[in-house]
């Protein structure tokens, strides 16, 4: 398994299994699988609404001895509802309770954008809160003290760009080490990957396989990543998948991917990633792919009334 390291010697599989949208019901076989198949990295998050599962999962894993507790990595997120100082520190023991776990290896803050208690998805102006009300440095503060505590191995941000970065990073005791995004062959995010290079901060990327889903579901109207005929070509060069490509050029640049299934032999399929090696000439080739096009615009986060805007969100320049 490729690894990314930190400053204090532990390391992340660059490998994980991402879980939203996965069902309860569904979720809990997965994570066995994932786990049987040799997948050390589940990334999880209170609004996805099946820690409890994933932490049934977990429990079983480690209970019956397929896998010990510190050699998985699993990450979790702050939801918007829980960014004021007092909140944090209860959202936090939530997830911990739910997963059946004592500490966190990755704490996130999911969203640089903040709504009101119990709200998961803001419907008028009423649910919001503005910076003024829950700064994102008093949130990162929190964040910090569950660090302190060793709740939280690691502490890190989620839809973060370079500004917010910025302003994170210069009253940060705790210096940020991870930012989750949106991140594919379509969506390099070349900018963001060089400012968190300088900066030590390893990128995430979500939606890694481009969430044909929400093509589907009419969220967005973008071409379909894994249709792509150049990645096609390059799979078929390997004897791959195009997913197991998009999966290694993500690693192959120094990131880390949390593709999601609960099917196992897709499970299985996007694990197989890992034996992957491109070449300069297939590298080159993605490089050159259309784009850019982003599948989660967010636009919970901007529209009804909200008091954010996109570019607290997303590069001006991508
Ligand atoms: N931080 C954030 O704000 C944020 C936002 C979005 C996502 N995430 C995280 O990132 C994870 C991944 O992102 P995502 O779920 O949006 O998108 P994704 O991983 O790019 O795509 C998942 C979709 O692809 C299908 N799939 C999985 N493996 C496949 C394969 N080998 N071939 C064809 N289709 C395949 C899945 O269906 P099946 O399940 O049926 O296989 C599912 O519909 C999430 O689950 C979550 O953990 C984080």
């Amino acid at each position: 398994m490729k690894r990314l390291k930190f400053a204090n010697g532990d390391t992340m599989p660059a490998l994980g299994l991402g879980t939203w949208r996965s069902k309860p019901n569904e979720v809990y076989e997965a994570v066995l699988h994932a786990i049987k198949t040799g997948y050390r990295h589940i990334d999880c998050a209170h609004v996805y609404k099946n820690e409890k599962e994933i932490g049934d999962a977990l429990n079983r894993a480690i209970s019956e001895g397929w896998v010990k507790r510190e050699e998985l990595w699993i990450t979790s997120k702050l939801w918007n509802d829980s960014h004021l100082k007092a909140d944090v520190l209860p959202a936090m023991e939530t997830t911990l309770k739910n997963l059946q776990l004592d500490y966190l290896d990755l704490y996130l803050v999911h969203w640089p954008v903040a709504i009101k208690k119990g709200v998961d998805f803001p419907s008028g102006p009423g649910d919001f809160l503005t910076y003024q009300e829950a700064p994102l440095s008093e949130t990162w503060m929190a964040m910090e003290t569950l660090w302190d505590k060793k709740l939280a191995r690691h502490i890190g941000l989620s839809n973060f760009n370079t500004l917010k970065l910025d302003e994170i990073r210069k009253d940060a005791r705790v210096q940020p080490e991870v930012n989750q995004v949106e991140l594919h062959p379509y969506l390099p995010q070349e900018k963001l990957k060089a400012y968190c290079d300088k900066h030590a901060i390893w990128l995430t990327g979500y939606g890694p396989l481009g969430a044909a889903y929400r093509v589907a579901n009419d969220e967005v109207d973008h071409p379909i990543l894994l249709e792509d005929g150049d990645l096609k070509k390059v799979a078929q060069k390997h004897q791959a998948t195009v997913a197991q490509v998009v999966l290694a050029w993500g690693m192959q640049r120094g990131t880390s991917v949390v593709p999601k299934s609960t099917n196992p032999q897709r499970i299985t399929e996007n694990f197989g990633a890992l034996q992957i090696s491109l070449d300069e000439a297939d590298m080159e080739v993605i490089q050159n792919l259309k784009g850019p096009f982003r599948y989660t615009p967010g636009p919970a986060w901007v529209e009804n009334g909200s008091p954010y805007s996109y570019s607290d969100l997303w590069e001006e320049n991508i």
